[in-house]
């Protein structure tokens, strides 16, 4: 693998993800890594991301000076960048200066495998305080800014390197092109990870974890698992039975969608859990946001373990054996926000990945582990799954739950279904179901504010838009939709939906608000 060293910020998923744009694999490792576990991964290559401290910084993220004398063609890009000058004898200034945003670059004309045949004149993506003053013996200088006299380095002979801006950025023009360079070239690393190598990868691991035994999948109707049922289904066939819990906190045809559309294309064995009872008692009087996700993560499991028990007695006449597998969606992103993949912070707890029982019978299967969305995508049309179940946009699995902001009761599930449907409807209609990521559609139970309506005072709840553009859901802007198209959701929403009587529009990005409200 690449690996690719977190040293806190959130940049180092992005350049995980660019390294995968360029078909290479890669994973995040903590900056307390040793040089010996470095070792024992045996990567291809490493690189260092930025982060959000000055070297100088007292409990500044250290490196284990090691690495760099392994041998491991390394690439260091901003906060690594100084790690790696720093550490080889150069120099690093507190300039006092900030450099922030879109810059200008001038390259040298040095000779380098990362930035050769780039412009001499280029704008790149800056965010930091202190600079390179000098570079560590051995380094040709690459590039300069007016700010900065060493924006860029290469010691070809050791294959280190290092960029002061974020070539992971799109705002940084070329890139995506140095993040190659540093791959294929400068390092020799084949582009092999393509989606039809992931899914040979997976069918085997899946095969050798599961063996023949009976494995089942939770359906949601979102493309994770959808993706990693297809996955499952491939690799070992009719041993796979997929479950589908209906928890009551779907949106408008989605149980539909699940019953008709996935079976239709896959032909896998479904049966439906209709929990919706179960679930309302569960929630009953919860309003906290995090002990809402606990309540549906454990009724979830004990949905499926009461399929599992009805599936167990129904193949009685068979070979009565139990189901022992569970197949979950999990995504990178999900493990490594978690803290399963880094020292990085745990902002929401679970989201997929906690929020399990302890008396969890079940072994996981996660074949989309180590996946980013994008590859999921790519890997379920390679499947043949069908472009609206590709295509879909993320929903969280505790579903609508999390999305009324107070009790969840069945008539403000009714209603807020309702409104959502309707954004839909016409986001889908003007055409800007590309441009936004996700429009999580809230209601605020607790809320009533006046309004009138013919003749009447009303003293109804708000329902609140938040379209979202984003890449990875890390970080999102919220989306400008047009006026008209606002003024048209609005006017349905109030007139069509009782007990709504005012839509209001988020507009927060990430950070600092969350994408979902709860
Ligand atoms: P936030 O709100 O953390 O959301 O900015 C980031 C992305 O994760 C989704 N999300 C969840 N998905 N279970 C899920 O499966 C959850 O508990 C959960 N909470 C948030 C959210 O919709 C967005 O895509």
């Amino acid at each position: 693998p690449v690996l690719v060293v977190d040293f806190g910020a959130q940049y180092a998923q992005l350049i995980a993800r660019r390294v995968r744009e360029a078909d290479v694999y890669s994973e995040i490792v903590p900056h307390t890594i040793s040089a010996d576990e470095v070792r024992a991964k045996d990567p291809a290559a490493i690189i260092l991301s930025g982060g959000p401290s000055s070297v100088y910084a007292e409990g500044a993220p250290s490196l284990d000076p090691g690495i760099l004398g392994l041998g491991v063609p390394t690439l260091g890009i901003c906060y690594g960048f100084q790690v790696m000058a720093t550490q080889l004898g150069g120099e690093v200034a507190r300039t006092g200066r900030r450099e922030y945003g879109s810059t200008h670059a001038t390259l040298t004309g040095e000779d380098s495998s990362i930035l050769a045949g780039q412009p001499a004149e280029q704008t790149v993506w800056m965010s930091h305080g202190d600079s390179v003053a000098r570079a560590p013996e051995g380094f040709a200088v690459l590039a300069t800014t007016a700010d900065t006299p060493v924006a860029a380095f290469a010691d070809e002979r050791r294959h280190l390197y290092g960029v002061q801006w974020h070539p992971e950025v799109l705002h940084s023009e070329h890139g995506q092109e140095v993040m190659s360079a540093f791959l294929h070239d400068a390092a020799g690393i084949a582009d092999d990870w393509t989606a039809g190598s992931i899914i040979q990868e997976q069918v085997e691991r899946i095969r050798a974890q599961i063996g023949d035994k009976k494995v089942i999948c939770g359906l949601s109707g979102g493309v994770d698992s959808a993706v990693a049922a297809a996955l499952v289904q491939e690799a070992v066939g009719d041993q796979l039975i997929c479950v589908f819990v209906d928890h009551g906190l779907l949106r408008q045809g989605e149980r539909t969608q699940v019953e008709r559309d996935f079976v239709a294309v896959t032909g896998v064995r479904l049966v439906t859990v209709d929990a919706r009872e179960q679930f309302l008692t569960a929630l009953a009087g919860v309003s906290e946001p995090e002990q809402k996700r606990k309540i549906i993560g454990r009724e979830f499991i004990r949905s499926f373990e009461q399929a599992q028990l009805e599936l167990v007695r129904e193949a009685q006449d068979g070979d009565g054996e139990e189901v022992r597998f569970l197949v979950q969606g999990t995504l990178y992103p999900d493990v490594v926000e978690s803290g399963g993949g880094s020292g990085t912070a745990n902002i929401k707890s679970h989201h997929n990945v906690g929020g399990l029982p302890d008396d969890l019978r079940f072994e996981l299967v996660e074949p989309l582990r180590t996946l980013f969305k994008d590859e999921v995508r790519a890997i379920g049309r390679e499947l043949g799954l069908p472009e609206e179940i590709v295509g879909r946009q993320p929903f969280p699995g505790p579903g609508l739950g999390i999305r009324i902001i107070g009790e969840v009761t069945q008539e403000r599930l009714d209603l807020l279904r309702e409104a959502d449907a309707i954004v839909r409807v016409e986001l889908t209609e003007a055409g800007l179901d590309q441009e936004i990521w996700q429009c999580p559609v809230v209601l605020l139970a607790d809320v009533r504010s006046v309004g009138v309506q013919g003749d009447g005072r009303t003293y109804g709840h708000p329902i609140v838009l938040r379209p979202v553009s984003s890449e990875d859901a890390m970080t999102a802007d919220w989306t400008r939709v047009p006026y008209g198209v606002l003024a048209r959701i609005s006017n349905r929403i109030t007139n069509e939906v009782e007990g709504v009587n005012r839509v209001v529009l988020d507009v927060t990005s990430k950070p600092p608000g969350t994408i979902e409200w709860e």
